[in-house]
């Protein structure tokens, strides 16, 4: 069966913030977008997805909207946006958005209306509940964020409901009228030509409708004093009956428009995630952050070939042949994933995630091994770090991306004052341009990995099986018709030999090294290095 766009695509996450800034006020905007176009088809990906560009008092950078459909003056206009969805498409790059459905920011028009009184016709647009008779919070859930998930109304006299920060008051998507508007939200972009969505924190938009308390965990050792989400179960918040059919009618509006894609953010166990392809008609892809730590981020010292190879297996063996798997090894949520699995293994990961099977996303920056920023106290602007301490905070992976070696690493223009987050001093030697040059670089290896995977059948639409391999490696096979691939990786920074299933010759190696697979079908791969071989 032929493959959809979106199943042979690689996909490229944007978080216009930090990518490129054309009007030197150091913060990216959709210009900057627009002028890395041509960067982005050099690289080879297919599709962009863009993080939240709408206005935005930017409490989380966007992620708090006060307008769905409109663009930020920060980041440009319609016309901009207009003028990037066009500029992408003459460019065969397929541009997704990001859709945020649990909350809106609390300078929303809707918000506005809604706290003004109990009585006004958007009074149920938001989760508004009166304080208990003596005073205190409707129930014991906390935010996201950390602290408490209410807070006090003096004008409607009421607490509103907030997953995550105060400023982001969740819509009441019981109401009617709030779905309704909501999928108009989704049919004024996808009739201004996107190509899609990635569906924001899927999981949290409908709860139970009495909200009763959540489960305490007993033990929540080393969870911060102020996190109570941490400290809870949500099992009246989280992936509750009736999310389902909500999914369902959101994708009902997306197959309004033709060829689209749908992509979840779904932090959840594997088995619950699957749940939200539906029946073919919830998710495309839900996303799979199994490679991330699954619902929290991997610990590094769990981190290894063992654990790739058995997120893999499952994942594998769960999908049934009508869902299409995915890949994530990184996002604007998480540390650099150069960062978490050490930069000697960013090249070895780099070929992991654009061999495996299934839709790869490249988070911007990591075709470089941008490693975390070097955030301090002083520095954090995520609201999530300001609550629950410098440990949680995301800047780490927001930082500028390093486009050249000169005074603002060709992020903001010369003159710039500053930016909105510093410039990772490595950027003199680890940028895009000096990569560009560089036939040993970790950008070339994407381009080549990438290039590679668009004429590879095997790649695309082969079958997965993986062998048993000695400790610290991991080894599977792509096949599709007559072409068939196996993949030697090699998690140990020591070298290690091992014993292939087949035979064939190199075809690709992360490390340039040409002399790998001896005669006897014993390859001897150096420490962290992966290769490709070709069967015969
Ligand atoms: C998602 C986004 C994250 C944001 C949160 C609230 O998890 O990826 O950045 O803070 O939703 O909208």
């Amino acid at each position: 069966m032929a493959l959809a766009w979106w199943q042979e695509a690689v996909f490229y996450q944007i978080y216009p913030r930090s990518f490129k800034d054309s009007t030197g006020n150091g913060i990216g905007d959709l210009q900057g977008v627009i002028d890395k176009l041509d960067y982005l088809v050099e690289l080879g990906v297919d599709a962009i997805w863009l993080s939240p560009f709408y206005p935005s008092p930017m409490n989380d950078f966007g992620y708090d909207i006060s307008d769905y459909t409109d663009v930020d003056p920060m980041f440009g206009d319609l016309e901009t946006m207009d003028q990037l969805i066009a500029e992408a498409h003459r460019r065969n790059l397929k541009v997704l958005i990001d859709y945020v459905p649990n909350h809106t920011s609390d300078e929303h028009a809707w918000f506005q209306e809604s706290k003004g009184s109990r009585d006004n016709p958007k009074a149920d647009w938001y989760i508004w509940k009166d304080a208990k008779s003596d005073g205190s919070l409707p129930n014991n859930w906390g935010s996201i964020f950390g602290g408490p998930a209410w807070t006090w109304n003096e004008e409607r006299q009421q607490y509103y409901f907030h997953q995550f920060e105060p400023t982001q008051p969740d819509l009441n998507w019981r109401n009617p009228d709030v779905k309704d508007a909501m999928l108009d939200v989704v049919r004024f972009w996808l009739k201004r030509g996107i190509d899609g969505l990635r569906m924001d924190v899927v999981i949290t938009i409908w709860k139970h409708p009495d909200m009763p308390d959540q489960p305490i965990i007993e033990d929540a050792s080393g969870r911060a004093e102020n996190d109570i989400f941490g400290k809870q179960e949500q099992i009246y918040s989280m992936h509750y009956d009736g999310i389902h059919a909500l999914i369902r009618e959101v994708r009902d509006t997306l197959d309004e428009f033709e060829d689209r894609v749908m992509i979840g953010e779904i932090w959840l166990g594997l088995e619950e995630r699957l749940t939200y392809y539906g029946d073919g008609d919830e998710f495309h892809m839900p996303f799979n952050f199994d490679l991330l730590g699954g619902t929290s981020v991997v610990d590094p010292k769990e981190w290894s070939a063992d654990y790739v190879r058995t997120s893999v297996d499952r994942y594998e063996d769960a999908l049934q042949t009508s869902q299409w798997p995915n890949y994530v090894l990184g996002n604007h949520d998480v540390h650099r994933v150069a960062t978490r699995v050490g930069e000697g293994q960013a090249r070895l990961v780099a070929m992991l995630l654009l061999t495996l099977r299934g839709t790869p996303t490249i988070y911007n920056g990591d075709e470089i091994g941008m490693i975390n920023g070097d955030i301090t106290e002083a520095d954090i602007q995520d609201p999530q770090g300001k609550r629950l301490g410098i440990h949680m905070t995301r800047d780490y992976s927001r930082t500028p991306t390093q486009w050249d070696d000169s005074d603002l690493a060709g992020f903001s223009p010369e003159g710039t004052a500053s930016t909105w987050l510093p410039i990772t001093s490595d950027y003199k030697e680890r940028n895009i341009k000096a990569q560009m040059s560089d036939e040993n670089s970790l950008w070339t290896l994407h381009q080549e990995l990438i290039a590679f995977r668009k004429t590879s059948p095997a790649l695309l639409s082969g079958v997965y099986q993986s062998f048993d391999s000695p400790e610290d490696t991991f080894i599977y096979s792509r096949q599709h018709d007559d072409e068939h691939l196996i993949i030697a990786l090699n998690f140990n920074n020591q070298e290690k030999s091992i014993a292939l299933p087949l035979q064939g010759e190199m075809v690709m190696c992360t490390h340039n090294n040409s002399n790998v697979v001896s005669s006897d079908g014993v390859v001897t791969l150096e420490g962290n290095q992966g290769i490709v071989i070709r069967v015969n």
